[in-house]
């Protein structure tokens, strides 16, 4: 089992309560599902309960996701022909979303096929003597053996070096692709909350890699699987209206969005249950040139609510409450106090957390027009004993910044440990 940063060991799986997990409702549900299935994000939220919401929607409605992540929502908006601005913090993301929202001209999947199969091409007559650009991800061995590594690294210096001449959005949909084989390749598993390592024995995720006499050439067929796949995307889920990510931090919407006037906000923010978007997709982001290091990653957690990976977590020990910011929860401080008790950095994450999602909430308001309907999916957390009732927290906020009508909706049992539950918190702009 893995430790955290926080003492912490990994949950184990239990079976569930009454409110069974209902894998449809997480993002599980989306793997399959063309555009939505291009890259994994573990706390990708449940395209069907985008779905559902957004069917309820009237006429000239604008949807605004503030937590963008993968794009679940925006890319569900738009394929249902309803506009629709997100934010996220996440250079990777931004770029993933923006591209899963791209209208693709009629030619692109055949130029990707095209392409791809001459990048292959070339590779198999292995005329590349020098040793490619490998990423300066902390103990890669660990990630790939030598020999996937390799072929990993000559697959993408192969790809790079079509950017002179390839469309840029042909470029983007091989970099999806090198990623989906990168990931499948590593030696590591998702059946946590997030990542972990698997031993190298055990990783063989891919029957190919293992099938295959040429390790080089069982990368470099998966890749053209890939590739399929992420032109099998490219036909359905087409966004048919203006969509789009905008990178910047939802503290403040209104620095980041050109529209004052959104109509509906569907969104999961980050939950406050030490998951780290940073360390999960870290893979993708070192490959593609979004971190050069373990420090920049920190310091991204860091401007992340709810981050905590690396520096994130000794920057949070210097970290105290604005004076004027008190959480409108009765009994928040008694949960601070009790958490700290047990863990003292543990309480200050949590005393974080809702006060960065107290300022969202309170600067909200100045993107949203009158009457606009709020829809937050969030899950609950338990540290050391103490229950965090997150859901109940969230109504309060929305309360204390004026917003009405707030309810709570039991969505399902979470899948970790006992009395976790996902909830959507609504609430109106008056
Ligand atoms: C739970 S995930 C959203 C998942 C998304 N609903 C999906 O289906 O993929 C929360 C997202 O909030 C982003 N985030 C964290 N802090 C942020 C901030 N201050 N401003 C904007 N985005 C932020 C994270 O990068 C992460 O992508």
């Amino acid at each position: 089992m893995n430790k955290n940063l926080f003492g912490e060991t990994d949950a184990p799986n239990r079976t569930t309560g009454t409110l069974g997990r209902r894998e449809h409702l997480t993002f599980r549900g989306n793997l399959k599902k063309g555009r939505h299935g291009w890259l994994r994000l573990t706390p990708a939220y449940s395209l069907h309960i985008v779905r559902e919401i957004l069917e309820q929607c009237g006429p000239n409605e604008v949807v605004l996701d503030p937590f963008s992540g993968t794009g679940t929502t925006s890319l569900a908006s738009a394929s249902m022909g309803i506009p629709c601005h997100a934010v996220d913090i996440n250079p990777f993301l931004v770029w993933l979303g923006n591209l899963k929202l791209t209208i693709f001209d009629d030619g692109t999947t055949t130029a990707l096929q095209r392409l791809a199969g001459r990048i292959v091409a070339t590779l198999r007559r292995r005329t590349d003597s020098k040793q490619p650009w490998v990423p300066d991800i902390h103990k890669i061995e660990k990630w790939w053996d030598a020999s996937s590594l390799d072929a990993l690294a000559r697959l993408f210096e192969r790809i790079q070096k079509t950017r002179a001449t390839a469309e840029p959005h042909v470029l983007d949909l091989l970099n999806i692709a090198f990623c989906r084989v990168m990931i499948q390749t590593a030696h590591v598993s998702f059946a946590h909350q997030s990542m972990s390592f698997k031993k190298p024995r055990e990783s063989a995720q891919l029957p190919l890699l293992r099938t295959m006499e040429d390790p080089y050439d069982a990368v470099w067929t998966v890749f053209l699987d890939e590739v399929s796949h992420v032109s099998a995307g490219i036909e359905t889920d087409t966004p048919s209206v203006d969509a789009r990510v905008f990178q910047g931090d939802s503290r403040d919407p209104s620095a980041v969005l050109p529209r004052s006037d959104y109509t509906t906000v569907i969104t999961s923010p980050p939950y406050p249950n030490r998951m780290s978007y940073i360390r999960e997709l870290r893979p993708y982001m070192y490959w593609l040139g979004h971190l050069t290091n373990g420090r920049q990653a920190g310091e991204l957690d860091w401007q992340a609510i709810g981050g905590t990976w690396g520096c994130a977590t000794s920057m949070l020990g210097t970290w105290a409450p604005a004076s004027d910011s008190g959480v409108p929860f009765p009994k928040f401080d008694r949960i601070i106090a009790s958490i700290a008790e047990e863990h003292e950095l543990l309480a200050r994450y949590v005393h974080k957390y809702f006060e960065d999602i107290g300022q969202h909430i309170e600067n909200l308001g100045r993107v949203l027009c009158s009457g606009a309907r709020c829809h937050y999916i969030v899950g609950n957390s338990k540290f050391y004993g103490t229950l965090l009732p997150v859901e109940e927290i969230y109504a309060a906020l929305f309360e204390d910044a004026g917003f009405g009508d707030v309810t709570i909706e039991t969505i399902r049992k979470r899948n970790s440990k006992k009395e976790l539950y996902e909830y959507t918190v609504c609430a109106t702009r008056p």
